[in-house]
């Protein structure tokens, strides 16, 4: 596969410089909310049309409300299968024409379903530097682990778990003095630049996916 994605607006070479993006979020909403103000100050292209949630109490709600930025709420409680729910995010995606999927703190296992739909056209954010502390106490688990580095890793999705070609990585040095929460302080203001950064650079580069490697081109 070559650059600037595999299909629709992302199409290489096919010229559109504005796809639609959808960012899905379950809690807080921090890097949702860093996402469209730098896109709105041009650090990426294309537009945030939509945020998407499995949590109607969700604080990311009240940011996309006060971003006047669509919210998409699917139950996920209310369909028998992960594959019923997930045709329906599929659908309302379509709907929005959908170019790019950011899932920014989206605490839910997309299905091989799912990732197929989009392929490298879904990006994760983890505040880790994966391989290492993979799953949702990422922060914690390395403070308590005691590492001196840890970071933040833009990836993207594939059928594993924290598991898809790394796009960008970031790193934070964990100082005597630091608290998980002075950790997880760092971490977050690190993560609200890099994932911008790592949309750029998916959007406007010539890339490719090569033994697992993402590949800049030029
Ligand atoms: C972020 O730190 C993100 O990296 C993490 O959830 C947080 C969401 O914060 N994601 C994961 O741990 C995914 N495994 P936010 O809702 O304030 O953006």
């Amino acid at each position: 596969m070559g650059g600037r994605g595999d299909s629709g607006c992302m199409k290489p070479n096919s010229g559109c410089m504005k796809p639609n993006i959808a960012v899905f979020c379950s809690g807080n909403g921090s890097n949702f909310e860093a996402l469209v103000k730098n896109n709105r100050k041009g650090k990426f292209p294309g537009s945030i049309e939509l945020m998407v949630t499995d949590n109607a109490d969700a604080f990311a709600v009240l940011r996309a409300q006060r971003l006047q930025i669509p919210v998409l709420f699917v139950d996920p409680k209310r369909y028998v299968s992960k594959e019923d729910y997930e045709k329906v995010l599929v659908r309302e995606l379509r709907r929005f024409s959908i170019d790019l999927i950011l899932l920014a703190g989206f605490m839910r296992i997309l299905s091989p379903y799912f990732v197929k739909k989009f392929r490298n056209r879904i990006l994760n954010i983890h505040p880790s530097l994966l391989p290492a502390f993979k799953g949702a106490h990422a922060i914690k688990d390395a403070f308590e682990y005691g590492v001196k580095v840890t970071g933040v890793t833009v990836h993207f999705v594939d059928e594993g778990v924290d598991s898809g070609p790394i796009i960008l990585q970031g790193s934070v040095s964990v100082e005597n003095n630091d608290t998980l929460s002075t950790l997880e302080a760092k971490i977050h203001k690190l993560e609200h630049r890099i994932y911008s950064q790592a949309v750029n650079i998916v959007l406007t580069k010539k890339w490719k996916i090569s033994r697992r490697r993402f590949v800049l081109l030029s």
